[in-house]
């Protein structure tokens, strides 16, 4: 293959890249946008085999089968449950990799012309071992926490944000020397150790139930480790996906601590300026109780309905029954709709994909913002297993821990009911004043079990 050609097939697989990306922002179109992201990987992975500088072809067939092996083997393993954790231990082996290319680059140095090409290269090598050695510890934190190897609680050590402060000041000095020397194992290693150190320590001051956007961050600092190697190995093609990730993951991680709350600059500084918010502000006054027959009747009678899932659907794995309500209220002409809160559940896109496990059709899934305003003209709404995400206290209290975080009005619709097991708090830790309203009744116990006793009762 010719170098032009490599170069042709590199812009094609760049432009199916992006329109993966632009295919999985959308549930529609998601199964596309995974298609188009294998079709450009495998363009760009015929091209740089067959490019005219690549040897060793043998060694990198064996190497494939056995990671596609091993791949395959874990991805069909593995419970939708699980996800989070597979992408960190994914973006670890990024780190990693960015951590041998570095090291490799280093030691087999690319001929330079000029003396600016040869301290640009020595940077590129440090950043690049830095950003891949903080990736790489930093995900196998995230994975031991998600996976419950590791405590879940934040490391507390004193003087954290000193330590972190002092381990970038430190690598700094070393870049600076490492240049000035003309290139040094002595700085590359004790700057990898520290990076290392570095990468645990940022993750482990976080708690676990932060993780979530921990990993998405991770993602983007793995996308901006895949572009430092990318520029070690004048590989055009990995600069630009790893500049994709990078930023896509960035972005990801801004729009989920927007929703949450959280502050940006928080979480990538590794819990900076957090607060772990524990509140008991007691009861709030009366609260209503509700039983499955009555909601059945309830919802017979009402034209429009709305479904507002939260992390208890997941807990209980209530989406088919909600499935299947949805299925015969619609067909006795009644409009169904869900709610979506962008950080409803404990993932990005939680309750979408168990929606669509559930075969519940796209178009009747709407995000909150899409159905916020209609909620008034409601009849009912149905708060599964939901609490920060629909709590007024967002908006009405501002001295509320999640004052400011954007949710689901559901208290506007004629009647709410919510599905839990107790007068529990949610994942903030706060009361919610919805469970006290005039127009809101609790259906208490496990959500699917409420479910499936509506279900009796609809016909
Ligand atoms: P939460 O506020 O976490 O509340 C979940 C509710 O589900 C609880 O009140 C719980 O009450 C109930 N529940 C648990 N198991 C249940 C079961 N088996 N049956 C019925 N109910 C059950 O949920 P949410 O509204 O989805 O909000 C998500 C929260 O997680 C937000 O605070 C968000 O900031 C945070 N968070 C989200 C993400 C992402 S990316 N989605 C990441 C990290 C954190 P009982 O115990 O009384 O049943």
């Amino acid at each position: 293959m010719s170098a032009g050609l490599v170069q042709a097939a590199y812009i094609v697989a760049a432009l199916f890249f992006v329109m993966s990306l632009a295919g999985l922002s959308k549930q529609e179109s998601a199964r596309a946008g995974n298609y188009y992201g294998i079709t450009g990987m495998a363009i760009a992975l015929l091209a740089t085999i067959f490019a005219p500088g690549t040897s060793g072809l043998v060694w990198i067939i064996i190497a494939m089968v056995i990671g596609g092996t091993i791949g395959i083997h874990f991805a069909k393993k593995v419970e939708m449950t699980q996800m989070p954790q597979l992408v960190a231990i994914l973006h670890s082996f990024v780190g990693m990799a960015a951590v041998l290319v570095g090291y490799n680059s280093f030691i087999e140095a690319p001929e330079t012309v000029t003396h600016a090409e040869h301290v640009i290269h020595l940077v590129e090598v440090f950043v690049g071992v830095f950003i891949g050695a903080v990736t790489f510890t930093g995900s196998i934190v995230a994975f031991g926490k998600l996976h419950g190897v590791l405590k879940s609680s934040p490391l507390n050590i004193p003087h954290k944000h000193k330590w972190n402060l002092a381990a970038i000041i430190v690598s700094t000095l070393l870049l600076i020397y490492f240049v000035n020397v003309d290139g040094s194992y002595f700085a590359l290693i004790v700057m990898t150790l520290i990076a290392f150190v570095f990468g645990y320590h940022l993750v482990a001051s976080i708690g676990g139930a932060d993780m979530p956007v921990v990993v998405s961050m991770l993602n983007s600092y793995s996308g901006w480790a895949a572009a430092a190697a990318g520029f070690m190995l004048a590989n055009d093609l990995l600069i630009v996906t790893g500049a994709l990730v990078g930023s896509s993951g960035a972005i990801l991680s801004y729009i989920m601590c927007k929703a949450m709350n959280r502050s940006f600059v928080s979480v990538i500084a590794g819990g900076f300026g957090q607060e772990v918010v524990i509140s008991d502000e007691g009861e709030q006054g009366e609260h209503r109780e509700i039983m499955a027959e009555d909601v059945a009747e309830l919802l017979k009678n009402s034209k429009s309905v709305v479904i507002t899932p939260g992390y208890g659907m997941a807990v209980a794995q209530a989406q088919y029954p909600v499935s299947e309500i949805t299925e015969k209220l619609r067909a006795q002409g009644i409009e169904v709709r869900f709610g979506i809160h962008p950080v409803a559940g404990r993932l990005p896109g939680h309750m979408n994909v168990l929606l669509a496990e559930a075969k519940v059709p796209y178009e009747i899934v709407l995000e909150m913002d899409e159905i916020n305003d209609d909620l008034s003209e409601t009849d009912t709404v149905l708060v599964i297993g939901a609490n920060d995400t629909v709590n007024p206290a967002a908006l009405e209290d501002p001295n509320s821990p999640i004052a400011g975080m954007p949710v689901l009005e559901v208290w506007n619709a004629k009647d709410v009911i919510v599905f839990k097991r107790s007068m529990n708090t949610g994942y903030a830790g706060v009361q919610n004043p919805l469970f006290f309203k005039e127009n809101t009744q609790m259906l208490f116990g496990d959500a699917k079990a409420s479910c499936l006793h509506i279900l009796e009762h609809l016909d």
